[in-house]
């Protein structure tokens, strides 16, 4: 078997803060951490080895949602929206299709561009405007992603908990979205 290079930096920088391997199907049997605190240090030395090498933008999110979708529990909806123009358009994602357009001061998601910083919402019934892709959600994070100076994006995250995102989740998300900005040609 021959493995993915970009896989393999994903799965090895893990080293020993994960604990299992793969099973004969090579399916992985490991968990991520518990503790915030570890599970954020991890994401993003994982996100690090993801982005290194390579600065396409549509390749490094639809990586980077496909890391958080196995990582974090209790969320129903990662992906992102890119800043097309005067519109946000919907990016690569892990979840239910979801709408595409959002205009600037729309939703969480135009809310957080408008604003220039993340947005956590405990319940999305009680954000005016929120724009509801899945019914199933109930909180919601919205992390902007800047290059320099400019907003290029956001990270959204949905999850089925009221009140799923907290101070640790938002610092976490914010690095890994600092990481993006960097890392990718807008
Ligand atoms: N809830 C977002 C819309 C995007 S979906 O959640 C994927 C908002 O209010 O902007």
């Amino acid at each position: 078997m021959t493995l993915c290079s970009r896989w393999r930096k994903w799965y090895t920088v893990a080293g020993s803060a994960i604990q299992g391997g793969m099973d004969l199907d090579h399916r992985l049997t490991w968990e991520y951490p518990k503790d915030k605190g570890a599970l954020y240090t991890l994401l993003s030395v994982q996100t690090k080895g993801l982005l290194e090498g390579e600065r396409d933008v549509i390749a490094n999110l639809a990586n980077v949602s496909a890391l958080l979708a196995l990582a974090l529990e209790t969320i129903n909806w990662v992906g992102f929206y890119l800043l097309r123009g005067s519109e946000l358009v919907l990016g690569p994602f892990q979840g239910k299709p979801a709408c595409v357009r959002i205009l600037p001061g729309k939703g969480v998601c135009g809310t957080a561009v408008v604003r220039g910083q993340t947005q956590v919402v405990p319940d999305v019934h009680s954000f005016a405007g929120h724009i509801a892709c899945d019914d199933a959600s109930r909180s919601e994070i919205v992390v902007p992603i800047f290059c320099g100076e400019k907003i290029v994006g956001v990270l959204d995250i949905d999850s089925p908990v009221p009140d799923r995102f907290d101070e640790q989740d938002r610092q976490g998300l914010e690095k890994l979205a600092e990481l993006l900005g960097e890392g990718c040609d807008w």
